[in-house]
């Protein structure tokens, strides 16, 4: 019994005639591919563009050390450490320690910021568990939208996008047998 699986490979590669099937010409190859790319790019764009995209969103430039002071008046320093920075003991400590800034991969970008503060199940943040930092998919941050002014969340913004430090990055290293 013939084996289908090297039938169907024989009829994609050989002609009616027994000639290998040639690969379309190099042109069509080159158009495909650049129609693919076209049409992948018109589907990000519209991605970027809808009515809940972030495109014309931005605040006022903040002041980092107003928002230091915010950090602290907020008792943040409950459950955070920021990443070489020293700050006051907090009220009440709580055994949640999260550090906030230093070195990441890629950009904490403003908006990103904005919305773990002001939305912070939107979502968790990587590297602990789900227990520590969320109780059935709600953050275990509490929410400040009621009692944190705009001026203060612009500060804090400010003050927090400053402290992380993006690492270069590594390119892939092929060694040479
Ligand atoms: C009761 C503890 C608690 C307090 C107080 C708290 N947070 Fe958080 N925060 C968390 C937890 C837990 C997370 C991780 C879960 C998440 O991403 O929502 C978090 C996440 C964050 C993140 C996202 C970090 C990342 O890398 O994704 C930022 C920014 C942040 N908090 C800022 C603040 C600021 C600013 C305040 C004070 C206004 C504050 N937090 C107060 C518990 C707290």
């Amino acid at each position: 019994m013939s084996n289908p699986a090297r039938r169907i490979q024989c009829s994609a590669t050989i002609d009616v005639s027994g000639h290998r099937a040639s690969r379309p010409p190099l042109v069509i190859r080159k158009l495909l591919c650049i129609v693919s790319v076209l049409v992948f790019a018109l589907y990000l764009a519209g991605c970027n563009q809808g009515p809940d995209s972030p495109r014309g969103f931005s605040l006022p430039e903040g002041s980092a050390e107003a928002g230091k002071q915010v950090f602290v008046e907020l008792q943040c320093t409950s459950c955070h450490k920021v990443a070489q920075v020293e700050l006051p003991a907090p009220e009440i400590a709580l055994d949640m320690l999260i550090v906030l800034g230093g070195q990441r991969a890629s950009h904490m970008t403003y908006g990103e910021l904005v919305t773990s503060i002001i939305n912070p199940s939107h979502k968790f943040i990587r590297g602990h568990s789900r227990e520590a930092v969320q109780k059935e998919g709600v953050s275990k941050m509490p929410l400040y939208n009621d009692v944190m002014t705009v001026s203060q969340l612009i500060n804090l913004v400010t003050f927090l996008q400053q402290q992380y430090e993006v690492l270069p990055y590594q390119t892939t290293y092929y060694p040479y047998f």
